[in-house]
């Protein structure tokens, strides 16, 4: 039985938890595979909102189980104001909530770490999340981290204490005024690396490979997306792990030729947070508009996000990059009300129109070159069918799929669960 993928081809936010939320009826697991915290999936149901940052978007199902996959790094501290937050649904959380052990622990030092390195960047800072994703990962490939199964030996606090020290003659080195009171985050962190003891850790590439052999299926969920990719994303503005498919492979333990269908998850326009390239960023009343209606803001740091238009330079890429077989379009009901639509089908770079996303996207380098359509003026939000899109919506639809040579399988037309639209 093969394992579906579920992606992001943007910058991240697409919408990727409401889709899981949305499928998790046809899947038996639902696994994270990389990120951490810096993530936030928003879930909502029958009139209540969810944030989840963690922990995978299928836990509101109670026929999937959960799992937290090696590619992943936890802060033991939100871990635990997530499930503190998970306690007023009753959850029975230790069977449908499974955690690698060979996932990384985030330290309190790493988020020191981090915004210590983004204060010394000034204006070259990423815009990280500052919740210590870069320096953990750092420690991971640096081989020196802290994993989950690190908490099932007795010594774990002496491996904390000299990974903590080396840190804090880190932070002293980067001599920047950062203020903290490292035993009070130390307790904290102890008490939730308590509480995270109660959990469920599991060898999840063995149970991944034992749950395949027995037929069942398998969604992996992205976090962050395409762009933000390590390797393939707008680097250095990007996160510290590989959010495109293959990611999925080393972060689970995933033979690639297990892969089955790759959904890709795309906005009808585009949202960024953090620093870095936006070729199609608006600075006008329209991206305020999109901003508004939208409501774009970080779902873990609250800060606005950035809008522009549909880059399908960069949306073809991100197809291709991560083999995309099926396609699902978020917010089509935020761009309602506006007379005119573009999308960049080029960029201008060196004088020269190309179609490709070239090694250096920073705005000087780069101009989009647009396409322009007619809008829509009609309400989404409560539409059910595709019998009822507007006309405009249909022909937006379909110039995309043609371009992008991948079916629309998905139309979400607002927040909640009810509106999605199958196509
Ligand atoms: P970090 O992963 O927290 O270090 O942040 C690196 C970059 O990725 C910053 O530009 C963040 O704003 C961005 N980023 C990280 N996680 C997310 C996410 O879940 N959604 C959107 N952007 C993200």
């Amino acid at each position: 039985m093969a394992v579906d993928l579920l992606l992001g081809l943007q910058w991240g936010d697409e919408g990727k938890g409401k889709i899981v939320d949305v499928l998790t009826k046809n899947y038996d697991i639902i696994a994270r595979f990389q990120g951490g915290p810096n993530a936030g999936h928003t879930l909502e149901f029958d009139g209540i909102k969810h944030v989840l940052h963690t922990i995978p978007s299928g836990i509101f199902h109670k026929n999937a189980t959960n799992i937290v996959g090696n590619g992943v790094v936890i802060d033991p501290v939100i871990f635990k104001k997530e499930l503190d937050a998970l306690k007023k649904f009753n959850l029975d959380i230790k069977s449908i909530l499974l955690i690698s052990r060979k996932a990384h622990l985030i330290l309190p030092t790493h988020r020191l770490l981090d915004a210590a390195s983004e204060a010394s960047k000034g204006k070259a800072k990423i815009g990280s999340t500052l919740k210590g994703i870069g320096p953990t990962y750092m420690d991971k490939t640096g081989r020196n981290g802290m994993r989950i199964g690190d908490l099932e030996l007795d010594n774990w606090k002496e491996k904390y204490r000299a990974l903590a020290n080396k840190h804090e003659a880190m932070i002293d080195f980067y001599n920047v005024d950062i203020q903290y009171d490292l035993k009070e985050l130390e307790e904290q962190f102890c008490n939730a690396v308590e509480e995270l003891k109660q959990l469920t850790f599991i060898d999840s590439e063995e149970y991944l490979y034992q749950a395949q052999k027995q037929g069942k299926k398998i969604l992996a969920e992205g976090a962050q997306g395409s762009l933000l990719d390590i390797d393939f994303g707008t680097y250095p503005y990007v996160t510290s792990s590989n959010t495109t498919a293959a990611g999925a492979c080393t972060g689970l333990g995933v033979a690639p030729n297990q892969i089955g269908d790759v959904k890709g998850i795309f906005k009808a326009y585009a949202t960024r947070v953090g620093s870095g390239p936006f070729p199609t960023e608006l600075f006008d009343e329209v991206g305020e508009t999109m901003g508004r209606v939208g409501n774009e803001f970080g779902a873990t740091t609250g800060r606005p996000r950035r809008c522009g238009w549909l880059d399908l330079v960069a949306l073809k890429y991100a197809v291709r990059v991560n083999g995309v077989t099926e396609l699902m379009m978020m917010k089509g009901d935020v761009l309602s009300g506006f007379k005119t639509l573009k999308v960049a089908t080029a960029y201008t770079y060196k004088g020269k129109e190309i179609m490709h996303l070239p090694y250096n996207i920073e705005a000087e380098n780069v101009s989009p070159v647009y396409k322009e359509m007619d809008g829509w003026a009609e309400d989404l939000t409560q539409m059910t069918k595709v019998e009822e899109f507007p006309k405009a919506l249909n022909n937006y639809i379909d110039f995309l799929e043609k371009e992008l040579e991948v079916p629309i399988k998905i139309v979400s037309v607002g927040p909640d669960r009810t509106q999605t639209i199958h196509r």
